[in-house]
């Protein structure tokens, strides 16, 4: 199968990529690098053995995205590409809108003319909001707080809209929880820009050197040892999940949705130490006031996945922690050659 991969240069597009390419389907990434390097996708091509039609191009530009449909035969389609910092989205809102909203319905055009009608969307545990009826099940009411989490979850009302009022559309909404971790050959990983604002990849800069210490966010929640919980999975998991979702839908029609996380959470303090093992080297960090709009504790009901795609997380928190900190400590600056 050729699948069109938007966002294919990105942490987790480059690993769903890379999980592609080893299962014996063609690629064709489409990404603005924006936030992205085109080493990665040099470097998949180089653990894979095989080439990827790498196609620079933004989904706003409405013709670049109608020419890779008319040129290059694609079957189905998973859509990464969108914006993801939930502060910036605060700051920026129209500029989220425009990018993930517009951006997405660009794409569905494009696929609605070319008669491709089958997408996997990288959704988000964001979109349950300040849910705290842990495990969060997919049955949950969608409550994003945030401009970002508002664009995942229109995108999901879009696409399932799209599937109700013509039935060819199959039509996959992933959830993912919170992503870590890195390909094994420590040669792909995540390439945060500026300071992380996500919990790992800030961890893996103090571990390396680059960051005096880690902040940690709230030490009164109401969990164990004070500190968020959140269920960490490791990013082959999720490449892996991709790949169950193409597999299942197959010939299906209609709108599918599915949680993708471990069922376990572990608390702030907990990937910490697991890092610190991991890296072998004591990791500082300070408690400071919480961060506004988290919450005490998010992680999957993992059970639908497993019942219907036969998927669940292979791989734990030390293994996520051991392949980060390979990524992290072989390329300190990630896909740049200095910060
Ligand atoms: C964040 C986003 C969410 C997004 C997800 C994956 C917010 C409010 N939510 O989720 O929309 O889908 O990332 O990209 O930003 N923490 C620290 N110190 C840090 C960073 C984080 O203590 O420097 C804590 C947080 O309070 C939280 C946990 O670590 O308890 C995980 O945080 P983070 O990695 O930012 O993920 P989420 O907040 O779950």
């Amino acid at each position: 199968m050729k699948v069109l991969v938007t966002g294919g240069a990105g942490y987790i597009g480059s690993h769903t990529t890379l999980c592609l390419l080893e299962n014996g389907h063609d690629v064709v990434v489409f990404d603005n690098l924006v936030n992205s390097s085109p080493e990665s996708v040099q470097r998949v091509e180089e653990l894979s053995g095989k080439k990827v039609d790498f196609r620079r191009g933004d989904l706003l530009n409405a013709h670049a995205i109608d020419s890779v449909f008319a040129e290059c035969g694609i079957d189905a389609v998973i859509h990464f590409a969108g914006l993801k910092a939930v502060g910036e989205s605060v700051e920026n809102p129209l500029k989220y809108y425009r990018n993930n909203v517009i951006g997405t319905l660009n794409l569905l055009d494009s696929m609605e003319k070319s008669g491709v009608r089958r997408l996997v969307f990288s959704s988000s545990a964001t979109v349950y909001g300040a849910a705290e009826h842990v495990p969060l099940s997919e049955s949950l009411p969608l409550d994003a707080t945030n401009p970002y989490g508002r664009t995942k979850e229109q995108i999901e009302d879009i696409l399932s809209d799209l599937s109700a009022a013509d039935p060819r559309w199959s039509i996959t909404l992933l959830r993912y929880f919170n992503p870590a971790g890195a390909h094994e050959s420590g040669r792909i990983g995540e390439h945060p820009q500026g300071r992380p604002n996500n919990l790992v990849p800030f961890i893996a800069q103090v571990a390396v050197g680059r960051r005096d210490k880690v902040l940690v966010f709230g030490s009164d929640y109401p969990t164990p040892d004070g500190t968020g919980i959140r269920d960490y999975i490791h990013v082959m998991d999720l490449a892996a999940g991709h790949l169950a979702a193409l597999q299942y839908t197959g010939n299906k029609t209609g709108t599918f949705r599915w949680n993708l996380g471990t069922g376990r959470g572990s608390s702030v303090l907990e990937v910490i130490q697991a890092f610190s093992a991991a890296a072998g080297r004591s990791i500082p960090y300070e408690f400071v006031p919480r961060r506004p709009g988290d919450a005490a504790r998010s992680y999957a009901d993992a059970t639908a996945a497993l019942e219907h795609l036969g998927w669940s997380a292979q791989r734990d928190l030390a293994k996520m922690c051991e392949d980060h900190w390979r990524w992290q400590s072989s390329n300190p600056f990630g896909f740049a050659t200095e910060n």
